[in-house]
């Protein structure tokens, strides 16, 4: 059969059925650089693998896009999982979600505590309970997945504290709790492979210059791109800092430090938070983005790709030991492309700014919280009291139409 065929195309050529070689060409090398693009959109695979059980992670943003993935792999592979998630523990849909992720993962420690980046005490009064215990707890490694951005066209959102919603979710949030939770991370056993694992995103490089005064206080140069990628580049120099800060805690066994920060560029994502700065948060942004969808799945990775370079972070043998503070893309070590990263002078008055920003803020929403407390409490004694003349009113309305009643019979 073969023999005739190939005689067949000797002799008289391609057979009438067999598309034009240039137009199969044509179509075999469209395919191919879309396969090629795909393929190299997508990145690198993590190559590293680690059994997890037993191990303790406290993790933020764990309840969607690239975070929900990494909470799935790390709890598949035994990880005992505290997510922080801005809705209360009985939220029907996170009781649902926690739900699930426990039965696809055969894993049942996995739970969730209240706690909203967007404040400063929401976030203390969760590290203060962790690190209250004692002895101190067990505590493997914090992942920090939770980021928020403004949709472009949209103003600066302030929190209800006042601080700008990305620089207090992205970045002062992150500063504020691994703050509060340092003496927790300073204390866990020699022998504890330590670590704090900070997403960040490539817009750092296109940040303008740190100004931490000017950036807490109302910039001048705000729009939701430059707000995002500044509080990106912040978070960095200060996982830079705190790894200096951990390295420089004399240990009571004289032991070197076992914690270690590392900092994950993921790479760009068909996540929820991708797809609000795509559409804009508008309705004929999201029908743009469902018309085109086929060139956002080309062009981005899928959450679970974007997942593997921080799951490297949580699981590579070599970044359990030398030295921390290293950035990772697509599963390797790669350089800052930013020299003001390690800039100290930066660094500095980056953590005394934010020191001081926190101090203030919490100050002033104590002193908030204590004024709308003694409201309630009057509040309270005001209905307490209505509600006291009301009964007697009532009770008084009753027994005079009981007394009539009796005169009317009596006659
Ligand atoms: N996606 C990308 O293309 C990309 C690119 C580079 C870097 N990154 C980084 O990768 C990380 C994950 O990104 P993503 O796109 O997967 O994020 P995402 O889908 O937008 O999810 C953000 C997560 O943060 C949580 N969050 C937001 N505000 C919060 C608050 N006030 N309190 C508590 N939790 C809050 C959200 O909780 P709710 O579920 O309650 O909203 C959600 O779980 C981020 O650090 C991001 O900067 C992403």
């Amino acid at each position: 059969m073969p023999l005739p065929f190939l005689a067949s195309l000797y002799f008289d050529g391609l057979p009438p059925w067999f598309p034009d070689p240039f137009v199969a060409l044509k179509y075999t090398t469209a395919l191919g650089s879309l396969a090629l693009t795909k393929w190299y959109t997508s990145g690198r695979s993590n190559p590293s693998e680690r059994k997890l059980h037993g191990r303790v992670v406290i993790m933020t943003g764990g309840t969607s896009g690239i975070g929900a993935k990494v909470a799935f792999e790390l709890a598949s592979r035994g990880a005992q999982l505290c997510l922080l998630t801005r809705q209360p523990g009985n939220d029907p849909f996170l009781v649902d979600y926690i739900e699930d992720l426990r039965s696809r993962t055969n894993n049942q420690m996995i739970y969730a505590e209240q706690v909203d980046l967007s404040s400063l005490y929401s976030i203390r009064q969760f590290a203060t309970k962790w690190i209250d215990n004692a002895p101190p707890r067990r505590l493997d490694m914090i992942v920090l997945c939770a980021a928020t951005l403004t949709t472009p066209g949209h103003g600066r959102a302030e929190t209800a504290d006042g601080i700008e919603t990305e620089w207090m979710v992205n970045y002062l949030a992150n500063f504020h709790l691994l703050g509060i939770l340092s003496p927790a991370i300073k204390a866990q056993p020699f022998d504890r492979d330590v670590r704090i694992i900070i997403p960040t995103c490539s817009s750092y490089i296109a940040s303008p210059k740190l100004e931490p005064e000017e950036v807490m206080d109302k910039t001048k140069y705000w729009t939701p791109r430059t707000a995002y990628a500044r509080s990106k580049l912040a978070l960095m120099v200060f996982a830079k800092t705190y790894q200096k800060h951990l390295d420089a805690y004399k240990r009571p066994d004289q032991l070197p430090m076992n914690a270690r920060v590392v900092i994950v560029d993921p790479g760009f994502a068909r996540t929820v938070g991708m797809r609000r700065w795509l559409t804009r948060g508008s309705l004929w942004g999201l029908f743009l983005y469902v018309v085109f969808y086929a060139l956002a799945w080309l062009l981005l990775k899928s959450p679970n790709m974007a997942a593997q370079s921080i799951l490297f972070a949580a699981m590579d043998a070599g970044l359990g030991r030398g030295t921390g503070g290293k950035l990772i893309k697509e599963c390797m070590e790669i350089d800052c492309a930013r020299k003001d990263v390690e800039d100290e002078e930066v660094a500095k008055k980056l953590w005394e700014a934010s020191d001081k920003l926190i101090e203030k803020t919490e100050k002033a929403s104590a002193i908030r919280r204590a004024r709308e407390k003694k409201e309630r409490e009057e509040r309270e004694k005001v209905e307490e009291i209505e509600s006291l003349v009301e009964t007697i009113k009532k009770g008084k309305t009753k027994e005079g139409q009981k007394k009539k009643k009796t005169e009317r019979s009596a006659e």
